[in-house]
């Protein structure tokens, strides 16, 4: 279970057993080390950065943590360890043994899939890559980095399989990952939320708690895959991931926190005041919820698609927690509530089930969601003050699915494009307020100094201190 990193590529899946696949990964290696030095975060090269790195896929000690410089972060393969006689939990094949290697029959659904989840690690990171040089702090600067860092890790997680499992066309897919560009016109990234730009901090802790969650729903269905080494790499991914949500649901706690001190302290919620006293008002960052979320509910795809029947029914993507969930696990009964607009007004229709699991996901995603902005409403509650945050309404926003194009406001009434255009500038951030944000942005390096932003964390990194040395810069 130990990682081997005598290894030019360090794994736990015995790579040196198989040289074929070994010389084929080493060969990738390079193009990977050159579009991280490319499109990997600005000016790191030469920063020694307080990193954890997997060290063992043993959950009692997985994690190390050392200063690291950054290109020389050991980026490898690492499988949680096979369960001994797992079975397949939902659909038709439901009891058979697992797969070790692709059914034939399935190898064009599962190469998809493995491509868009893969597809997803490094387009984050080159949405992120200009951020280290607007940090709020050291620590801020370390979280950004460990996420990028960890992406990267998860691009190799999807290459892997496609090497070992998929012959020339997973190299050739494998290449692919690495030609795409987040935003570029001619050879974009696969998903719409990927090709977003993420240029200030607010938009990066939006992203981690929203996006990064959405990696967390998509990666928990691939972990109930039929596909062994799909479920087994998903789940130690999703390990990673719980850092990174943490990152964007404390990052955007502490820019409230600042903001209500800076209200209590002046009296005054007017955003005009507010924005002259150099913090983010609260109205704004609502507006900021309302875009990173809505761009992420269209991640789950249409609300109805045979493409998600299929996923399930052969076994290759099932349901969050499809374990607990009591049921047939079959799902060809049963039907599922969707949105629809008819005439003017929304409705919930009943879709059959197995057709309406891109939304049931999105559902779970949704109450998870919720939680976090209740929480972040506690924040302000503390301190005093009336203004609550919320999600706005699942229809808000969409460009997927039966409501793509319906104008909705956040509080679920539809409305015609006219009321929709003369509102819009309410509920989605502006060009002002992206330009505001955008100056609060400097550059703070100095042990444990902040921001006037945002607030420093209650604790550092592993137990470390929050004036800690995260960043050396030499
Ligand atoms: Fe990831
Ligand atoms: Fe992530």
């Amino acid at each position: 279970m130990n990682i081997d990193y005598g290894e030019k590529i360090p794994n736990n899946v015995d790579l040196s057993g198989d040289k074929t696949l070994q010389r084929a990964l080493e060969h990738w290696q390079p193009g990977f080390l050159d579009w991280w030095s490319e499109m990997g975060p600005e000016g790191s090269q030469g920063f020694d950065v307080y990193l954890r790195t997997a060290v063992s896929v043993h959950p009692s000690g997985w994690t190390h943590y050392d200063h690291v410089r950054m290109p020389e972060y050991r980026w490898g393969i690492f499988l949680n360890p096979a369960q001994a006689d797992r079975t397949i939990g939902f659909g038709d094949h439901k009891g058979e043994p697992v797969w070790q290697d692709v059914p034939g029959e399935y190898r064009a659904n599962l190469r998809r899939i493995i491509v868009t989840q893969g597809d997803t690690e490094p387009a984050s990171v080159e949405q992120q890559r200009h951020l280290g040089l607007t940090c709020p702090s050291q620590y801020d600067l370390r979280n950004l980095f460990q996420v990028n860092v960890e992406e990267g890790r998860h691009l190799w997680a999807m290459v892997y399989l496609l090497h070992r499992h998929f012959g020339r066309d997973g190299r050739e897919e494998a290449e692919a990952l690495l030609q795409r560009r987040s935003g570029d016109a001619d050879n974009a990234r696969i998903l719409g939320a990927f090709n977003e730009k993420t240029p200030d901090w607010l938009s990066f802790f939006m992203f981690t708690y929203f996006t990064d969650r959405d990696g967390k729903y998509q990666l928990c269905a691939l972990t109930e895959s039929a596909f062994d080494p799909l479920a087994r790499t998903t789940r130690f991914m999703l390990m990673e991931e719980a850092h990174h949500m943490y990152v964007g649901e404390s990052g955007v706690a502490r820019i409230i926190q600042r903001t209500c001190e800076v209200m209590q302290e002046h009296k005054t919620d007017d955003p005009a005041a507010l924005r002259r006293l150099g913090v983010v008002d609260l109205p704004t960052l609502q507006r900021y919820i309302n875009f990173h979320y809505s761009v992420t509910l269209d991640l789950f795809g249409a609300d109805v698609s045979s493409n998600a029947a299929t996923f399930y029914s052969t076994g290759l993507k099932g349901r969050f927690e499809e374990g607990r969930i009591q049921d047939d696990h079959l799902l060809k009964e049963q039907t599922y509530p969707v949105l629809q607009v008819v005439q003017g007004k929304l409705i919930t229709a009943q879709a059959p089930a197995l057709n309406a699991l891109n939304e049931k996901l999105r559902d779970d995603y949704i109450k998870d969601s919720l939680a976090g902005v209740m929480r972040w409403n506690k924040v302000i509650r503390r301190s005093g003050l009336e203004f609550r945050l919320s999600l706005p309404h699942k229809g808000f926003n969409r460009q997927i699915g039966a409501l793509a194009g319906v104008k909705i406001f956040p509080n679920g009434q539809v409305v015609s494009a006219a009321q929709w255009n003369a509102q819009e500038r309410d509920w989605l951030p502006t060009p002002e307020d992206r330009a505001h944000v955008q100056s609060l942005m400097g550059r703070v390096v100095e042990p444990g100094k902040f921001a006037n932003w945002i607030a420093p964390p209650d604790k550092g990194i592993n137990k470390q201190s929050v004036d800690f040395q995260y960043v050396r810069f030499n």
